[in-house]
């Protein structure tokens, strides 16, 4: 068992049977927990240059130093969110990691709706929200040499217990708890994402995008609405078959968005 497992398992309060727990497929192993981290996404690239394989995980119970997209901090109420990076080691060109956010995204709005029955909806590029509240975000930081990816580091955080967020959010934010009106199990939410991360990326390795995108497309809350991101602002009409979102400006120009953040 890693040291950082045993010691979280010694504390008794994260994620107690998360090892045995663990699906079946690439994604989770090995499995690294901390009570308390700066950030994860930091721990995993640690870990990422030294050669861990595709699979591992990082989870935390509280960052101190949690990032979000565009430099925005990210904030959790100690033990009780789920706060994870996962390794992944595709051999893709470069400009294909916006399409692991989006598969990211993708799996986790599914996965998130089938275990609490709440309608998770995405909102571009892969922002999780509940009735228009952030509940979750993903980062995928990637790491390239030349035009090929060498490996990806998909953060994600997901608001499961919280029940107060502090009044500077870009977004209102709200969490699972609050939703449902009731604790969420973070053990099980953590199985049932991995196994659903797991699922569609071994479908994108084997079939591309095109399924990426439907799934993408079935949970998007932007669609069909007016959109102000990456400084344009417009009507979001659709994801093209590359997955970038096609915006038509007041001007009737049609503009494709890209997701991503390179490191
Ligand atoms: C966003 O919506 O801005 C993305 C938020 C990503 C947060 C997760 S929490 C686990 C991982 N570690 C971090 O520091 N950030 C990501």
């Amino acid at each position: 068992m890693p040291p950082a497992l045993a010691d979280a398992l010694a504390t008794g309060t994260l994620f107690p049977s998360l090892a045995a727990r663990l699906p079946l497929g690439r994604m989770g192993k090995p499995c690294y927990a901390f009570s308390m981290i700066g950030s994860t996404q930091d721990e995993l690239r640690r870990l990422a240059e030294a050669g861990a394989p595709e699979g591992t995980l990082v989870v935390a119970d509280h960052q101190t130093q949690g990032r979000g997209r565009q430099g925005r901090r990210w904030l959790d109420e100690p033990g009780a969110s789920l706060l994870l990076s996962l390794l992944l080691r595709p051999d893709l060109p470069s400009a294909q990691v916006p399409q692991l956010s989006l598969l990211a995204a993708t799996a986790s709005a599914e996965a998130l709706t089938a275990a609490t029955g709440l309608p998770i909806r995405i909102r571009w590029p892969n922002d999780l929200e509940l009735k228009e509240r952030k509940v979750g975000g993903i980062l995928a930081e990637a790491m390239t040499a030349g035009e090929r990816v060498v490996h990806v580091i998909l953060g994600i955080g997901v608001n499961v217990n919280q029940t107060r967020f502090p009044p500077d959010l870009a977004r209102p934010a709200t969490s699972l708890a609050l939703e449902a009106g009731r604790v969420w199990e973070r053990e099980s939410l953590l199985e049932v994402l991995l196994a659903s991360l797991d699922r569609w990326y071994r479908r994108y390795l084997s079939e591309g995008f095109a399924p990426v995108r439907e799934g993408w497309r079935r949970a998007a809350a932007t669609l069909g609405h007016p959109v102000d991101a990456g400084g344009v602002t417009g009507f979001a009409e659709d994801l093209d078959g590359d997955g970038a979102l096609l915006v038509r400006t007041p001007e009737g120009v049609r503009v494709r968005l890209v997701a991503g953040e390179l490191r």
